[in-house]
């Protein structure tokens, strides 16, 4: 058996969370089970943020009403405070996503508040998640770079996530927010937080591909030994608090650079494919998969 990677597939959540026009909670539901289906281990699915600060997410409860659960699935969701857990818990997720930043002004903006601030707002969260038996994951947004302050120093993203562990995180995701980093940047920050962290089981690369750098971003932090990574199908998304960021790595890009690696997923990527052309026709556009389009064009 070659070694096995996890993919969480974000385009439920990160991926429409920018769209401007609603998507309607019919196609959100139809896209969580079609992923599901194709293998995915994780999806993220919903977010139970304010309506108001991001109204595309704000039928995330009716989302997960009605999807299938699959059984060993984890159907993860963002909360960025009691409210959100409340929310999450009600709605029977098995994962909870607090959301913090290594950057003070990406934290104002994305989430009002400061680091400090956010990390007490996440205490009760993953106390109550932790009392729940749920799993509980940390997003660092900004790891790479911030569209507001520039640089982001190492010693603030290994200082999140020694403050997101201390919490109970059991995963701690180090993100960039705005597709900036290069390789041998995510090297580096990589093999920082290794040194606070498991990388190969409790830290995951969740790139956007802004500047074309992902792929090789996560080869990058596969050398360093990440083992788990985000992708969003047809490369769907962005941040409505990351101006110009563009979607995260297409999952169809990552699954087909990791097969020709020899690395197993468990994804179908056949189906993953499918499951592209079908949200771009919904979207209105292209896909943003370079792989998901060549092969849909070998298949047609
Ligand atoms: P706030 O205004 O500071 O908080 O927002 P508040 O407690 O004063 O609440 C303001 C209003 O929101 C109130 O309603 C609350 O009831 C309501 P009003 O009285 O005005 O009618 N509210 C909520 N409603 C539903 N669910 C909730 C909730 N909480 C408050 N959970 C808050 C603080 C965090 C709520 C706000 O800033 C917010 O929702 N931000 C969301 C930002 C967001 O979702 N960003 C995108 C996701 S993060 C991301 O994409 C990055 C990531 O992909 C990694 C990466 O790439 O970097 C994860
Ligand atoms: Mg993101």
């Amino acid at each position: 058996m070659s070694e096995h990677i996890k993919i969480v597939e974000v385009a439920p959540r990160d991926g429409l969370q920018n769209e401007k026009q609603f998507v309607d909670t019919a196609i959100k539901v139809e896209l969580v089970n079609r992923l599901a289906a194709a293998g995915f281990q994780n999806v993220e699915a919903a977010s139970f943020v304010s309506p108001k600060w991001v109204p595309q997410m704000a039928d995330g409860a009716e989302v997960m009403a009605a999807i299938e659960r699959r059984p060993g699935t984890i159907y993860s969701v963002l909360t960025p405070n009691m409210r959100g857990f409340e929310a999450a818990l009600a709605a029977r997720a098995d994962e909870v996503v607090i959301f913090g930043a290594a950057s003070e002004a990406f934290s104002q903006r994305n989430i009002n508040c400061s680091i400090a601030e956010s990390i007490a707002r996440f205490e009760p969260v993953a106390t109550a998640a932790k009392a729940a038996g749920l799993r509980l994951r940390g997003s660092i947004s900004c790891s790479m770079g911030c569209p507001y302050q520039g640089e982001t120093p190492v010693a603030s993203v290994v200082d999140v996530a020694q403050r997101m562990l201390r919490l109970g995180c059991d995963e701690i995701d180090v993100s960039d927010t705005i597709g900036v980093g290069t390789p041998a940047q995510v090297g580096r920050v990589m093999r920082a937080v290794g040194e606070v962290a498991d990388l190969s089981t409790q830290v995951s690369g969740h790139f956007h591909d802004t500047y074309g750098q992902a792929l090789a971003n996560i080869l990058s932090a596969l050398e360093a030994g990440v083992r788990i990574f985000h992708s969003s199908v047809s490369g769907a998304g962005g941040c409505p608090y990351a101006k110009g960021a563009t979607g995260n790595v297409a999952t169809e890009d990552v699954l087909y650079m990791l097969n020709g690696q020899g690395l197993h997923t468990g994804i179908d990527l056949d189906a993953v494919v499918d499951i592209g052309q079908w949200l771009s026709g919904h979207l209105g556009r292209k896909g943003a998969s370079r792989a998901g389009n060549a092969l849909a064009a070998r298949k047609s």
